[in-house]
């Protein structure tokens, strides 16, 4: 893909250059209005990445995803989440919606009362077993009559933090572990049982719910049969909030709202599946997404939710993309030839226009930018609110790439700096799947590009095994002086 490297045209030399620029580089598609122009994405880089696409196997990669083949070899399983929203192998399909009907009777018996009077859940979790629920709820939960709070970290300050609004006597514990041998979430479920406990609730364990896709796990550690939800073990855990991984946004939110989430990804997933080259969108964000990486040496790509409620979409895209592509081998083990994934890092507007963009703007690395923005607002205040916050969202995209010249070289700004714009028309459960569903298919796109298993994660595994070794009292003699030091001083 470099047939780019040599002729930098600027992003206004290619909207005057390309007179059709914006028609051919933006999208609408459920909801959601994709603007890839102010990139420096121009034909010829988009044929010659159409090329390499089809030379790294895109259609059959995808078709492979799609009909519930092996796409994760390392593993040599599917990855089945997008089972969960119909579509793939129709034996997972049906698993996958006998599964959700399991999910579901529980959400109306909870309803229902089966678990008498329900105020609160607390779920516990951490990587993908937290972060899609949390950001479901905190996008969309506001009207929820439930109070859902989210733990994940060993810290005990996050359990003290996390039951604080909790009413014990009337909180379900959703426990949810792919694996249900994690550290964390185990540490933290025998926390909320003591918490139970010690509130003088009457069966603590009886208040849990597990989640997993290892349920016999959930049996040994005492969790009654009836009140294990399972997924498949093709569901990675950061592809997983469609499952019943969901069920704390299930809950919160009502049995249609999930179904509409999943509706709005199963959209998405039509659109991937059947338009091809620069008309597919995820496919076009993965070009971009390359042409950043590896001919700009790009390092890092920056996300900025203009909304206050999707302020955790960094967090959430971050273990996405830099669980999936941060890798160095290809799916045959041969190192890869090129760079993949960027750090994923953001925040939200306009609070980080008040604090990093000056490096966006005038710093010396080059950092790709994302805006993501809703038309339609819901909070209670004058308009004049969300207009500005939306303008300003606009504002700092026209910024990145207009520049300004300056005598003074203190107040020049380059200008030619990318940015993507993506308006949803509302943030609501059917256009948010919809976005997930897009980052999803767009990592996968990358992945395919680079020749790269995106759905294991063994770099994950190390750092587990040496804290697991150090916590059963390890020699300590086995590890370097640094961190023998380290341990000594902090006294463990
Ligand atoms: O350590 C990384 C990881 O394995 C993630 O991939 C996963 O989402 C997370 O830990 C939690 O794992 P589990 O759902 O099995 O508790």
């Amino acid at each position: 893909m470099a047939a780019n490297t040599k002729q930098l045209a600027t992003l206004d030399e290619l909207f005057r250059a390309e007179p059709d620029r914006l028609s051919r580089l933006s999208h609408e598609i459920a909801g959601l209005y994709f603007d890839w122009s102010k990139t420096h994405l121009d034909q010829a880089f988009i044929d010659a990445a159409i090329q390499r696409a089809e030379k790294m196997g895109f259609a059959a990669a995808r078709d492979a995803l799609f009909s519930g083949a092996v796409v994760n070899p390392s593993e040599n399983r599917p990855a089945t989440h997008i089972a969960e929203r119909g579509s793939g192998a129709p034996d997972e399909v049906d698993l996958a919606t006998a599964r959700r009907q399991r999910m579901r009777a529980l959400v109306d018996a909870v309803e229902a009362g089966a678990f008498g009077d329900v105020t609160g859940i607390l779920h516990i979790g951490i990587g993908g077993s937290v972060l899609g629920p949390h950001l479901l709820v905190d996008a969309l939960g506001r009207a929820s009559k439930l109070e859902v709070r989210f733990l994940s970290n060993i810290d005990g300050q996050a359990v003290d933090d996390a039951v604080k609004a909790l009413d014990p006597a009337t909180t379900l514990v959703v426990v949810v572990s792919k694996t249900f041998t994690t550290a964390e979430t185990l540490a933290n479920m025998e926390a909320a049982l003591g918490w139970l406990r010690e509130a003088g609730v009457e069966d603590p364990e009886g208040r849990l719910i597990a989640v997993t896709a290892a349920p016999e796990n959930a049996l040994d550690a005492g969790i009654d049969e009836t009140r294990i939800l399972q997924f498949g073990e093709g569901v990675g855990g950061r592809y997983s909030l469609w499952s019943a991984v969901g069920v704390s946004f299930a809950l919160a939110l009502g049995w249609d709202a999930f179904e509409e989430l999943l509706e709005g990804a199963a959209e998405m997933d039509r659109h991937f599946r059947f338009s091809d080259g620069g008309a597919n969108v995820p496919l076009l964000a993965a070009f971009a997404d390359r042409l950043y990486v590896e001919d700009r040496g790009c390092q890092s790509r920056a996300v900025f939710g203009y909304d206050e409620r999707l302020r955790l979409l960094p967090f959430y895209l971050q273990q996405l993309e830099m669980e999936s592509n941060g890798k160095s081998v290809t799916t045959t083990g041969k190192p890869v030839d090129h760079p993949t994934a960027p750090v994923t890092w953001g925040g939200t507007g306009t609070d980080a226009q008040h604090a990093v963009f000056q490096l966006l703007h005038q710093g010396t690395v080059l950092v790709p930018v994302e805006f993501v923005a809703v038309r339609e607002s819901e909070d209670t205040q004058a308009p004049e609110h969300h207009r500005q916050l939306v303008l300003n969202a606009f504002a700092q995209g026209a910024a990145l790439m207009q520049g300004r010249a300056s005598d003074d070289a203190q107040r020049a700004y380059p200008g030619n700096r990318p940015s993507s714009t993506i308006l949803l028309d509302r943030l609501d459960p059917r256009t948010l799947g919809a976005l997930i569903a897009f980052y999803e298919h767009r990592t996968f796109a990358n992945a395919v590009l680079l020749g790269i298993n995106p759905f294991d994660q063994f770099g994950v595994e190390l750092g587990k095994q040496i804290a697991r070794q150090l916590s059963e009292g390890a020699d300590e003699d086995a590890l370097d002086a640094s961190t023998r030091a380290l341990i000594e001083r902090a006294g463990l």
